[in-house]
């Protein structure tokens, strides 16, 4: 492709509103599924879940100033079989480090497709007190038990429950941080 081309591409994506692109589409997966892979590892659920999330692919506030963040993945086995309809619930502070215990600001749940992939639009979570940046999230295959956990952000290790193995692959572009994650659950 001429690079003519392609830039005229790239500013017509960029044109589109944030929900219709892919952008994090060639951000690699981690961790990795195959022989060798650990089923993602479990971690607490914390004071502030609340059940009964709307279920939506977008957790962006009107008039939210916050950066936005773009998690996208996959749901798979250890063998690498997509986990199709799995279910991912995900909460998180705002941009004050706050958490809504009253309502469902920055809480949500979607289903990922056929091939196991998911996206979920929000913003960029402030940084709670005490603890490392962080979303929490709960994964189910369809008819499995639950996988509660917490991801993480690259170089913030800055408290005991920050782990390699939950740590999201990121990226900053221009209108938003792009950041991916592949969940490996029992399936
Ligand atoms: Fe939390």
């Amino acid at each position: 492709m001429t690079s003519i081309l392609r830039r005229r591409l790239l500013g017509a994506a960029a044109a589109l509103p944030l929900a219709r692109q892919v952008l994090a589409q060639d951000l690699s997966l981690t961790p990795a599924c195959g022989p060798q892979a650990a089923l993602t590892p479990r971690q607490t659920e914390g004071p502030f879940y609340t059940p009964d999330t709307p279920q939506r692919g977008s957790l962006v506030e009107p008039g939210a100033k916050a950066e936005r963040l773009v998690l996208s993945g996959r749901v798979v086995s250890p063998q690498c079989r997509p986990v199709a309809k799995a279910l991912l619930d995900f909460w998180h502070c705002d941009e004050n480090g706050e958490y809504d215990n009253v309502g469902f600001r920055y809480r949500g749940h979607l289903y990922a497709d056929a091939e196991g992939r998911f996206r979920l639009e929000t913003i960029f979570p402030a940084i709670y007190p005490g603890r490392a940046r962080h979303i929490h999230v709960k994964v189910q295959a369809p008819g499995r038990r639950i996988l509660t956990t917490q991801l993480y952000f690259p170089g913030d290790a800055r408290d005991g429950l920050w782990r390699p193995e939950l740590v999201v692959a990121m990226e900053r572009r221009p209108q938003a941080r792009m950041a991916a994650f592949q969940f490996i659950v029992d399936a």
